[in-house]
């Protein structure tokens, strides 16, 4: 009898292996563990074994009974969790997964560059709204209604007095508006323009725009302040020169151009050919803008500039599409 139990132990045993859906342990079941079962129909042999060997055959078959019964729930779990298979596929070789940090993007980080150069020189920071009205965008930054010059910006009209602003110059009329002088402060922001799109001009874009009021302010210092800006940001060795401009806003007016730092001034795509870049236009305030937020112009005197940071940026990097900055393509801001 002992011998029965221990055949029929090992082939339970071995059955066990063998089991890897729940229809073969439901027949493993059946086969060892229900009442009609093989494990029963020994305990049913128990009757005729003699009294003296009774006591030991009973505890083999209750051992018998209770390993079977184990064997069963291990399968029964094993089946139900998907973890032994997750665990038999999981490759402690592999390298590990990296994580991928972001990197600033390049007008960010234009922008933050030129903002800590003026922040340096004591400019304090300030903006506007992006939805502007004629008023603050053309009129009170000397403008008349009906002139020329608004045709130099392509305006989206939200209203017939409501618009996406053209440029951040409104700033300087709000932040002289609300401040007495002196004011020494840059203003960067989003700008809008009814232009096509194209490699060299968008609708939307980034500027930032300076400005100086005090007593006293000339022509020279606006000179020292935007040559000593452009030699941090382009490099020591620039050349510059200011050529005469126009802008209603300020009188005399300049542009201000760098030589060009890819061909070092010899002449290349990238300046046209000339060897110059032109980088910002600027002049002193004009006495009409003061009169218009109501400062004194024969008491202040005061100088402002103005700036693209995606032409600024563009040429800072070498890119030759402006659209490239806008479309996230990761492999082009991987390379910053
Ligand atoms: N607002 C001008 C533009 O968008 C740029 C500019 C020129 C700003 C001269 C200024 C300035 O403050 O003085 O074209």
């Amino acid at each position: 009898m002992l011998e029965q139990i221990n055949r029929l132990l090992a082939q339970a045993e071995s059955a066990i292996t063998a089991v890897t859906t729940t229809e073969a342990l439901e027949a493993y079941r059946v086969e060892y563990l229900v009442r009609k079962g093989a494990i029963a129909s020994l305990f049913d042999q128990l009757r005729s074994v003699p009294p003296a060997e009774k006591p030991g055959v009973g505890k083999a078959l209750n051992e018998l009974r209770t390993r079977v019964q184990q064997l069963y729930d291990a399968k029964a779990a094993e089946l139900r969790s998907p973890g032994p298979a997750a665990e038999r596929t999981l490759d402690l070789t592999l390298p590990g997964r990296r994580g991928f940090t972001g990197t600033r993007h390049p007008l960010t980080r234009t922008m933050d560059e030129i903002i800590s150069i003026f922040v340096g020189m004591g400019f304090g920071i300030a903006d506007g709204p992006e939805l502007e009205d004629d008023y603050h965008n053309f009129e009170a930054l000397n403008f008349p209604p009906d002139h020329p010059a608004r045709d130099m910006q392509d305006t989206f009209f939200v209203s017939k007095t409501a618009l996406l602003r053209t440029h951040t110059s409104p700033v300087q009329i709000r932040v002289m508006k609300e401040h007495r002088p002196p004011v020494r402060v840059i203003m960067p922001g989003r700008v809008y323009r009814n232009e096509a799109v194209s490699a060299r001009s968008l609708s939307a874009f980034y500027q930032i725009e300076g400005l100086y009021v005090d007593k006293g302010v000339t022509f020279s210092e606006l000179k020292g302040t935007l040559v000593a800006f452009a030699r941090q940001f382009y490099g020591r060795d620039i050349k510059f020169r200011f050529v005469p401009s126009f802008f209603p806003f300020t009188e005399p007016s300049a542009e201000m151009y760098i030589t060009c730092f890819l061909c070092k001034g010899k002449g290349c795509r990238m300046c046209k050919h000339t060897g110059w870049l032109e980088v910002l236009g600027c002049g002193m305030v004009d006495p009409n803008v003061f009169r218009n937020v109501g400062y004194d112009p024969d008491e202040v005197t005061g100088y402002a500039f103005g700036m693209g940071i995606d032409r600024t940026a563009a040429l800072r990097y070498g890119v030759d599409d402006l659209r490239l900055f806008y479309e996230s393509d990761i492999r082009f801001l991987n390379q910053f």
